[in-house]
């Protein structure tokens, strides 16, 4: 297979010549108050909400098509279908977001995001009620949601071009959450030392400090990034549909990559 450039490769180039980290940090520096900093987490929680759901069901797609991903090297015919390392490559990222590493502490990363913003929230001296008031638009962030259900083709995800423009989309998420959470938590750090101070020594559910929802992202991501680059790699060796040329969809993966990046903007934008 030789597709001039491999994924890796191609993805850093998209990565870099979008200025996409950059942009990033830019936005994040316009988190000015203790109020801000409220509002930011607020959206910013509810804006991560559906991707683990997203990426389960892209790891379920993938796992549940046989008759598409098979090695044609295997001679035994039982033993020829490879969805299910595609699909477990996947779900490697969503893995971590229903639990703990020992996988028996069944803390989510959406249970850690909402304990931030309650955090946030008595660090900046709102009541519950003032909370609540303050966004009383509490469906200001569906629009948001809808895009990522949109862009892990929740839908549609039969359609062969859709799981592959899924997959691109995947890929991005991952590649960006690292970047997104190390320049959260060095601005953060820069802007807000007595806020990460105080994140760092509360606990959580679980005795899990407040602070672990950011830095735990802030080294995960790397590796979901490189297992679902491999979960590219081998969809694109391994496809054996007659519906696309792997030509084709190793395009549909970049453009559904490119996708990602423009929805990471989009949601900068709402988030400021
Ligand atoms: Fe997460
Ligand atoms: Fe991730």
């Amino acid at each position: 297979m030789d597709f001039g450039k491999n994924l890796a490769t191609q993805f850093e180039e998209i990565v870099s010549s979008s200025a996409i980290d950059g942009y990033i940090r830019q936005k994040l520096e316009c988190i000015r108050s203790d109020q801000d900093l409220t509002t930011f987490f607020r959206r910013f929680a509810l804006y991560n909400l559906a991707f683990p759901g997203g990426v389960a069901m892209l790891a379920g797609a993938f796992h549940m098509r046989p008759d598409i991903f098979q090695d044609k090297q295997e001679s035994f015919i039982d033993n020829m279908d490879r969805s299910s390392e595609i699909a477990s490559h996947i779900i490697f990222a969503a893995e971590d977001e229903f639990a703990t590493s020992n996988r028996k502490i069944r803390v989510t990363h959406r249970m850690m995001a909402q304990e931030m913003v309650k955090f946030a929230k008595g660090f900046s001296n709102l009541s519950d009620d003032a909370f609540a008031e303050s966004f009383s638009e509490l469906t200001d962030y569906q629009e948001q949601a809808l895009a990522i259900r949109n862009g892990y083709r929740v839908y549609s995800l039969e359609n062969e071009r859709d799981m592959f423009l899924a997959l691109g989309f995947h890929l991005a998420s991952e590649r960006l959450a690292d970047i997104e959470f190390n320049a959260l938590s060095d601005i953060l750090s820069r802007n807000f030392p007595a806020f990460v101070k105080a994140a760092r020594q509360v606990s959580g559910p679980q005795s899990i400090r407040i602070y672990g929802w950011i830095a735990t992202h802030t080294t995960v991501e790397v590796d979901h990034y490189a297992y679902s680059l491999r979960a590219a790699e081998m969809a694109l060796e391994f496809y054996t549909g007659e519906m696309h040329t792997k030509q084709e969809l190793y395009g549909l993966i970049l453009d559904g990559f490119h996708e990602f990046i423009q929805h990471q903007r989009n949601m900068f934008e709402w988030l400021q």
